[in-house]
This record gives structure tokens, sequence and C-alpha cells, in this order.
């Protein structure tokens, strides 16, 4: 794919410096150099509210053209709360609560008794530009935002220097968590159920490229922003890099690139061109991951195979390959014929050429056809032998009877 290369975790975010090179970008860190807005202090003026605060950063970041216009327009604020209200929901903030640490910050489970409703708390820990852009972008994609297949916000406090977000709790955290590294009393997820987080994660994605208004272009897709609901039903979340899509005749927004390893559409890391089609490719770099059980970017596999898409392209040629990309943890209990038309739809969505990736609806109408397609272990054959299954293990080919679907030449499915 020839999108990143770097060292450290990969599902951090990146950003691209001006000599066309990748540097990686600590999220702890404050993001240096290369931003556009204008240098911003988190400063909170005497006796100023929480809503007022949230103005301020609009206006101190240069935001007042992009989304917040909408939202004037459009939208309605999330509620605010005080900090007090906040620390006192996690037991300030204690280590019992703690639910997972991103780019942004530490993420902890909470009660809050105003509302009477357990929710997931993030609280920035970065000072600085970015942090607080990331912070201000949510607060109003979010809030222009309503779907059932996106993560609610239901409120912030911007404090001073102080900037959480409150979520709706979701009980099965993210979608890298039942993926990866599975915990040993963890069931890997079925055939099923992977495709239909696959199409219900695409819903949402549609609702963002299609019926928002404006449109918008989410640049931050991946398995751990894809969190879990009761009956694995995903919702999209983390809209702090969130772009307004083109408008009028244009076909991309120029933008400093923002993303992260792995998931990044190439021509949008080399161009800074962005456009619908690449969160169209992140989607199927999440699709193949769902397919595979293999991370978008894994360093402790071989060379070869430490870039996800750099390692299914060329074995989307020959369906001999199929069956050797399949996860090994779903002990072949997959339908042979929705295994060619996962990897068919994936394969369209990595294309290089963002013009050759399909739209999000036709990827809609695709996953939920597959999703439809119920398979059964007990009365599909089990595919292979699998008696002792190993991510890494050696595979056994041995679909070659089954449906003649190709990713490189079938887009029916
Ligand atoms: N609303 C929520 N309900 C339950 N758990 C959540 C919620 N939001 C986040 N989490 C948990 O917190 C972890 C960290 O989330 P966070 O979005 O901060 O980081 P990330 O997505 O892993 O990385 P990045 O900052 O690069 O997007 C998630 O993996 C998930 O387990
Ligand atoms: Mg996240």
């Amino acid at each position: 794919m020839g999108c990143f290369r770097c060292s450290g975790r990969s599902s951090k975010r990146s950003e691209r410096s001006n000599n066309n090179s990748i540097k990686r970008n600590d999220q702890t860190r404050t993001t240096s150099g290369s931003l556009k807005v204008k240098p911003f202090a988190n400063v909170k003026e005497e006796g100023t509210s929480n809503d007022d605060q949230l103005s301020l950063d609009v206006k101190n970041l240069n935001l007042v053209d992009e989304v917040s216009k909408n939202v004037r327009n459009n939208g309605k604020l999330a509620q605010t709360f005080t900090f007090e209200e906040l620390a006192a929901a996690t037991g300030n903030f204690q280590s019992d609560c703690f639910l997972g640490e991103g780019g942004f910050g530490k993420v902890y489970k909470g009660h809050l008794d105003k509302i009477n409703q357990v929710v997931a708390i993030k609280q920035l820990d970065r000072n600085g530009v970015q942090g607080t852009r990331e912070f201000v972008i949510e607060v109003l994609t979010l809030s222009l935002a309503d779907h059932p297949n996106l993560v609610k916000l239901i409120g912030y406090c911007a404090e001073g220097d102080q900037r959480l977000l409150v979520y709706e709790y979701m009980p099965l955290g993210s979608l890298e968590n039942h993926l990866h590294d599975l915990p040993r009393n963890r069931q890997p997820l079925d055939w099923n159920t992977r495709m239909k987080i696959a199409a219900v994660a695409a819903k949402g994605l549609e609702y963002l490229h299609e019926k928002m208004k404006p449109p918008v272009i989410y640049r931050d897709l991946k398995c751990s922003n894809i969190l879990l609901g009761e009956g694995y039903h995903p919702k999209l979340s983390d809209f702090g890099l969130a772009k307004v899509g083109p408008s009028g005749d244009k076909t991309h927004v120029s933008t400093r690139v923002m993303g992260t390893y792995g998931y990044c559409a190439p021509d949008y890391a080399m161009t800074g061109q962005l456009t619908f089609k690449s969160d169209i490719y992140s989607f199927g770099v999440v699709l193949l991951e769902l397919i595979t059980g293999r991370k978008a970017i894994d360093q402790k596999r071989d060379h070869g195979e430490q870039n996800l898409v750099a390692w299914a392209r060329p074995m989307f040629k020959d369906r001999r390959n199929f069956s050797r990309m399949v996860d090994p943890l779903l002990k072949g209990q997959y339908p042979v014929r929705g295994l060619y038309q996962a990897l068919a739809i994936a394969a369209m969505c990595v294309q290089e050429q963002p013009n050759m990736r399909p739209n999000v609806s036709d990827v809609v109408m695709a996953l939920n056809y597959l999703a439809s397609q119920k398979y059964d272990p007990q009365i599909d054959p089990v595919q292979g032998s699998h008696k002792t299954p190993s991510r890494h293990g050696p595979k056994k080919d041995n679909d070659r009877s089954a449906g003649n679907v190709s990713p490189e030449s079938n887009g029916d499915s």
C-alpha cells in the first residue's frame, strides 16, 4: 500500500510533515509544526461558562467557517457538565473505572447521578492546539449528528484547561478488543457477527457521507473506533478528525494528512487531498481485519506481512488463496461463498485508485446482503482441518469447488 511505514504502536494517529515523509506523532505530546490554525492557549476567562469556553475555543481555532456554522444553523449543542460532576461520576477518575486509553487521553466508566445514566468519560490529557481542536470538532460534529450507528455524545465539560467528553457507555468495548490479542476467556467473533458488524458500521458511514448536512468525511475509521453495544451492535466513535466534505464541483478537501497508520488511503497520504473515498479505503481495511483477524499493521509478523493491505493485495488475484486469508480463529466455520464475496468487497474498497472504490451506499447494499446470508455450522460444512487453530500455522487450501466470486472481477456481491 505504501501508505505509512512506521515504528511504534500501530493504532496511533500520525501527521505528514512538510517534506512528504510520514512522521510518527505521539498523541500524548503536543502536535508540532505544520498546523494551520492560530496559536492557541487554553485559558479560561474569569467567569466564563462551559458554553462560552467552547465558543472561545471555536473562535481561537478559527473554526467559525467550518462545522460550527452548521451547528449554529441546524444543531443543538450537547449538554454541559461541571468538572466536579464528572469527577464525582468516576470516583475522582479512579483506576477501577478506567476503560482504556487512546491518543486523546484516558477513558473512564462513570455514573452521572444528574441524568441517572452510566457513561464513558474521556479526558483530554494533552495541552495545545491539536487536542483542543479535536475536542471542539467532536462536540460540534456529534451535536449535528443523530443516528443509531454513531455513538451518542451526551455532553462535555470545558472548564479552564479541562476538556472532557461524555458518551453513552458501550458495554462490549471496541471491535479491536474482540478481534486482536484476545484474552483467554474471550470467544472470537463468529462469521455472522463479523458480517453484521461490517454492515451496520457501513450504515453509520453512509449516514456521515450521504445523510448528514453537510456531509462529513470521518478520517478516523478503524477497529478501535468501532464500539460495540448489546448484541454486538456497532457504533462509530471519535469524530475529532472529521471534515466537512467537498462542496459544489469540488472533488476533494485539501488538508494536512491526519489519520492512523495502516488505515490511511495512499492517495490522501501522498497528496493531502481528502475525499469520501479515503474513508472507503479505511473501511476496506477494517473489513479485511474482520475477515482475516489480522491487524492493519502488525510488527510482530514477518516483514512482507506487516501491512495488511500490502499482504492481501497479491492474494486477491487468485481465489485459491482465499481460504488462507480467513481468520484461523473461525476454525473453518464460515461460508465459502460468503468469504469470497466479503473479500471481493474489501478488495474493491482498498483499491489504489480512489475513483475505483465503491460509494458507501454500494458497500452498504453488498454487506446487507452478505449479513442476511446466515452461516449455520450445524447445516453448512466446516472448512478444512482446524483442530488446532493458530493465527500463524500452515493452512490448507480446500475451497476450489465453491462459487466463482473473484474480487478482481466481480462487483455483484
Ligand atoms: N463510549 C465508550 N464506551 C465504552 N468504552 C469506551 C468508550 N469510548 C472509549 N472506550 C474504551 O476506551 C478505549 C480508548 O478509546 P479512545 O477512543 O480514547 O482511543 P483509541 O480509539 O484506542 O485510539 P485513538 O485515540 O487513536 O482513536 C477504547 O478502545 C474502548 O475500549
Ligand atoms: Mg477511539
